[in-house]
């Protein structure tokens, strides 16, 4: 059976071999093999459309497809068959990240064909971006033409190799591409291109160089426009860490500022972390029919260990809860998706308790929501373990001293370690928290979603406790727990 002409009986026939211990149950993971960033994101007909890198034949990366899977609420997916596999010479080494959009009817993917050119697979590619197309959402035929945008059309002071993860936008008429890239000297920037037929491209500008801090790459860029603000992301390669911030090799961040579409110029305020767990890369994001604006990320973090990698269990790579990306006032939001309290099931609830010490919950669980909201009074750090057994535990920690939330997975099991810790300010002396337990994941949403905390871990399937503590007295002025349930 040649590997590239049949991916999907590959994975057909393989899936038996799949190692469930660590599979989570209401995120969107590969049917087998590698996964990782999400691409093509949209709402198209009645489907909400997810692709994602995928790599099937192992739980590694290598030469990519896109994967598809497609959903009516966003917590449910259905698996199509693969989208995109590396078969032609603009993509023969490849189909990188990229995204969707609608045009007459007409699903149209754009992405990075990639292309080996010596021996040395680090340093030697080009990369080109395609066209896909689909009437029917399922079966996609790439464009005769291909490439769109050659990589002879990169402006100079670009990275003549670095050009990738397109992003499709439109404004009016006329559509705009925004592509990954670096200046050569190790800074990441922005391309932006503009067409009005998707055939025809053309370089408009810069859009955004960083700096010294702000990684030597960027990847999957993506922009959000609100009203008076406009939020640009991008994925920077190897930023710099600072204080507690950007602690993980590479960083997804946005820069709030504003689009000048005309000039092609992104002009920032400041930038931040996405997320400020251990396990978030890549976001994408789509607005949908109800104008909410949905962001997904690959759950995971290069150059990390994977565990089920590892142990065999031949899959790899997660997406992370959708998000509804908000702007109030002057702050940008992450929201869990609300359709996840259709499957809220087993209401487990606690009103008004005092707490000094350590107490187990009287319920327990390896795949759930949290919803609780502490008042600190004089404690000196309070908060909740999960997935507790014998000799291990997750911490998620709020340290009134310092004003910090601590995610803490040094005892989470056998996967990576560590503490990632954010700023976070209480509201007359309250902290709420929705919490997203999910076999091998945790997802922590902070006062509404101001903040979020985002973490993989492998722990012993029969750590299933949860506890509630605090070092000084604080108040649980509630805790609610269901189990999320999608079968
Ligand atoms: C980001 C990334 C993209 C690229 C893809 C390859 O995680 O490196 O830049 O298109 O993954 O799988």
């Amino acid at each position: 059976m040649s590997k590239i002409s049949n991916p999907n009986e590959f994975i057909r026939r393989s899936k038996v071999k799949l190692i469930p211990m660590y599979r989570l149950k209401y995120h969107l993971m590969g049917e087998y093999g590698w996964i990782n960033d999400p691409n093509g994101f949209i709402q198209f007909k009645d489907n909400y459309h997810l692709f994602y890198q995928h790599y099937p034949y192992d739980a590694v990366w290598g030469p990519m497809h896109w994967g598809h899977a497609v959903s009516k609420d966003l917590i449910k997916w259905t698996y199509l068959p693969i989208a995109l596999a590396p078969n032609k010479d603009y993509d023969r080494d490849g189909c990188f990240s990229g995204s969707a959009i609608e045009k007459d009817g007409i699903l149209y993917l754009v992405y990075t064909g990639h292309i080996n050119t010596g021996d040395d697979k680090r340093r030697d590619y080009r990369q080109v971006q395609n066209i896909a197309f689909s009437d029917d959402g399922v079966r996609f035929n790439k464009y005769e033409k291909n490439p769109i945008i050659d990589d002879k059309q990169i402006p100079d002071k670009a990275s003549k190799k670095d050009f990738r993860d397109p992003k499709i936008f439109k404004i009016g008429d006329t559509y705009y591409l925004l592509i990954g890239s670096n200046d050569e000297h190790g800074i990441g920037q922005v391309l932006m291109y503009k067409s009005i037929d998707l055939i025809k491209w053309e370089f408009v500008n810069i859009l955004l160089k960083g700096n010294e801090d702000t990684g030597i790459n960027w990847e999957c860029p993506d922009i959000i426009r609100f009203e008076e603000k406009d939020i640009l992301l991008v994925s920077a390669q190897y930023m710099k860490a600072k204080g507690d911030d950007f602690k993980n090799t590479h960083s997804s961040i946005y820069f709030v500022g504003r689009l000048y579409i005309d000039k092609g110029k992104f002009e920032y305020e400041n930038y931040y972390s996405i997320d400020y767990g251990f396990d978030f890369y890549a976001p994408q994001t789509t607005i949908d029919k109800n104008g909410r604006i949905v962001m997904v990320a690959w759950m995971d973090m290069w150059e990390t260990d994977l565990v089920t990698n590892r142990l065999g269990h031949n899959w790899a790579g997660a997406m992370t809860l959708p998000r509804e990306v908000i702007k109030i006032g002057e702050e940008i939001y992450f929201k869990p998706i609300s359709e996840i309290v259709k499957y809220r099931k087993n209401e487990y609830s606690l009103q008004d308790i005092e707490l000094n010490g350590e107490v187990n919950l009287e319920t327990n669980g390896i795949c759930y929501e949290i919803d609780a909201e502490f008042e600190s009074l004089d404690a000196k750090e309070f908060g909740l373990k999960v997935r507790k057994g014998k000799k291990e535990e997750t911490v998620l920690l709020y340290n009134c001293q310092e004003s910090l939330f601590i995610f803490n997975r040094d005892r989470s099991g056998v996967g990576p370690k560590g503490e990632r810790k954010t700023l976070v300010n209480l509201n007359e002396g309250r902290l709420r928290l929705r919490v997203f337990v999910d076999v091998s994941s945790v997802e922590v949403f902070i006062n509404e979603g101001e903040e979020v905390m985002t973490g993989r871990i492998y722990p012993d399937s029969e750590s299933i406790n949860i506890s509630i503590f605090s070092v000084g007295e604080c108040r649980v002025l509630y805790l609610k727990k269901w189990d999320i349930d999608v079968d």
